[in-house]
């Protein structure tokens, strides 16, 4: 199967910015108590549906799936980036590291209690973003969680703005109408939340979004 210009272009752009990225994003999370309570938020929630195993979907260097595993969860890691997943292996030589794209998981139905997509739902083209909204989906079981991360904008009528991000073109998403395409999908939301930039945040508001399979 040919692959889409935009993973091919991805998976390039973070194989080469990969060692960087790890050493700049190792301790990330000290920084966001608003979204390491959204991530112990989300894992409360799996556990509390009977834990069932997480994908932390585009992980990068598995800080946050590692996060996920001190928080009591099976979680495991995907990217796109094979670099990023020799970093996350090595870091946590513990946890489960795959290569692989949002855009075809390589899992069974419902095998998921939670998925975790990160800042990695930023380089989809806003026209491919349903086909990644179905695969969690497909992915969760009835009652899964997933929790989504990404820097917000505020025009409601448009899904998505594109941004000179560092890595790859990226896309900032505006939370009511990606809440409108979850729901379509049949992932209704439980929790949003909304927080104003940190320094290193390009002025950018960031969205949490919290949805539960029907
Ligand atoms: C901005 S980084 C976020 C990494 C990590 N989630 C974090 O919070 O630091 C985006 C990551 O998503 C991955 N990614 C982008 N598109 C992807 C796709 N289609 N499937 C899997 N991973 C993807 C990239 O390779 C990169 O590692």
């Amino acid at each position: 199967m040919i692959e889409p210009d935009f993973l091919h272009t991805t998976r390039t752009a973070y194989d080469s910015v990969a060692v960087q990225y790890a050493e700049l994003f190792a301790n990330a999370l000290d920084d966001y108590p608003l979204d390491r309570a959204m991530l112990s938020a989300f894992a409360d929630l799996v556990r509390a549906d009977g834990a069932g195993t997480v994908a932390d979907v585009g992980c990068g260097p598995g800080h946050v799936t590692a996060l996920l595993h001190r928080l009591g969860l099976t979680a495991f890691g995907v990217d796109l980036s094979a670099e990023m997943i020799a970093i996350a292996r090595a870091a946590h030589p513990e946890l489960r590291f795959d290569v692989g794209s949002m855009t075809a998981l390589a899992l069974e139905d419902g095998e998921l209690g939670g998925v975790l997509a990160r800042y990695s739902i930023i380089h989809t083209p806003p026209e491919r973003l349903p086909e990644v909204f179905a695969e969690f989906h497909r992915v969760l079981v009835p009652g899964g969680h997933l929790l989504l991360a990404f820097p917000a904008h505020d025009k409601p009528s448009e899904l998505a703005e594109a941004f000179d991000h560092k890595v790859a073109l990226a896309y900032r998403w505006s939370p009511d109408p990606v809440a409108e395409l979850l729901r379509e999908t049949g992932l209704l939301q439980v929790a949003r939340m909304v927080r104003e930039p940190e320094e290193n945040e390009r002025a950018f508001q960031q969205a949490h979004l919290l949805v539960r399979k029907a």
